[in-house]
């Protein structure tokens, strides 16, 4: 008997479950029972008890229990997070996705943590990762294509943030090119893809999200151009739920790249919310940086931009530069 269980269980039944009908059910003694309604409470769950009614859950609005439990119980996937790393503190789930992949985990393992203390970032910058606050994810996958194509796996990652977050806050959610996801022009996440392989074949993928979800204050240094769903919408929003949808969307739009190893089946989708589409840009290329209007990505995830001085179109690659809206962040 899972917790998990006993928990969706609570929830379906939305009333008092007998303690009798748990054991029986689960084929447990009541004292099994008990100690898993304890385990539930100590992880924030309200659960009242009454000697000849049962159990029954109290869903508080407000509250935000993220566990391994709760992620599981919002989970409808097939195999995308099947097997769920849950850390109250890590380093970097990025870096316990690689190690569970260097231990030969199946494909489509994923760790969440509630805090890191070596949270990476793109450009071998750190990421603010405080407890209590936000979501850190990370997912394991071992796609069979070419190496050269994984990297379009962080835009696959970024319309299914997009798609997660936008069910969660009303206010339009965008991307910035290439793979941050952007709410009131404001980044609420950032995502980081590692690979492992050799010239014709990859070992492993990890793909991590981190989404500013209910920090009430961001921090100093990334205020001008971080926010969280909660300083935007004004509301808690759930963390375990917001989660499991992102992995039930990737795990869809998975299967459409799985189809070509490209992007092809996804582009239009991913256009549909770029912020940066037909707005001035300042490419930073290492080479000199100019100025164009982007016109969107094409199937392989570069973005198409239009350059001021002589209106050639420039294909422009992630891994190489990073894009500027001339105004400000965006
Ligand atoms: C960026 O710089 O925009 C990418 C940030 C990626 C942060 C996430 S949090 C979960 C995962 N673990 C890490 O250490 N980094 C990624």
């Amino acid at each position: 008997m899972k917790s998990e269980e006993i928990l969706k269980k609570l929830r379906d039944a939305g009333d008092y479950v007998s303690g009798q009908e748990l054991c029986e059910h689960y084929g447990v003694s009541r004292t099994a029972v008990w100690k898993v309604i304890k385990q539930l409470e100590k992880d924030g769950y309200v659960i009242e008890a009454q000697n000849n009614k049962g159990y029954r859950l109290v869903e508080k609005d407000n509250a935000d229990v993220f566990t391994r439990v709760e992620i599981e119980s919002c989970l409808d996937t097939s195999w995308i997070g099947r097997k769920l790393v849950f850390h109250r503190e890590t380093g970097s789930t990025n870096l316990d996705a690689k190690a569970l992949a260097e231990s030969g985990e199946a494909a489509g393992a994923v760790v969440v943590a509630d805090m890191q203390t070596a949270g990476r970032g793109r450009r071998g910058r750190g990421w603010v990762s405080p407890a209590g606050k936000d979501i850190y994810m990370s997912l394991m996958l071992r796609p069979e294509c070419r190496p050269e194509k994984a990297s379009v796996l962080t835009l696959v990652m970024a319309v299914s943030v997009q798609e997660a977050v936008q069910e969660a806050v009303p206010q339009t959610c965008s991307i910035k090119w290439p793979n941050d996801i952007v709410v009131n022009n404001k980044k609420v996440c950032g995502i980081l893809t590692e690979m492992s392989a050799e010239l014709d074949g990859i070992h492993y993928v990890v793909i991590g999200a981190g989404i500013n979800v209910n920090q009430e204050q961001m921090a100093d240094e990334i205020q001008d151009k971080a926010t969280s769903l909660y300083i935007e919408g004004g509301e808690v929003i759930k963390r375990a739920r917001l989660a499991a949808r992102v992995l039930h969307y990737f795990e869809k739009n998975y299967a459409v790249f799985e189809q070509s190893w490209d992007f092809s089946g996804l582009v239009d989708q991913y256009n549909h919310f770029l912020v940066n589409r037909d707005r001035e840009v300042r490419v930073l290329d290492p080479k000199g940086a100019y100025d164009g209007i982007a016109r969107g990505i094409n199937e392989k995830g570069e973005l198409i931009v239009e350059r001021k001085s002589d209106g050639q179109t420039q294909l422009v690659y992630a891994g190489e530069v990073s894009v500027r809206g001339i105004y400000g962040y965006v």
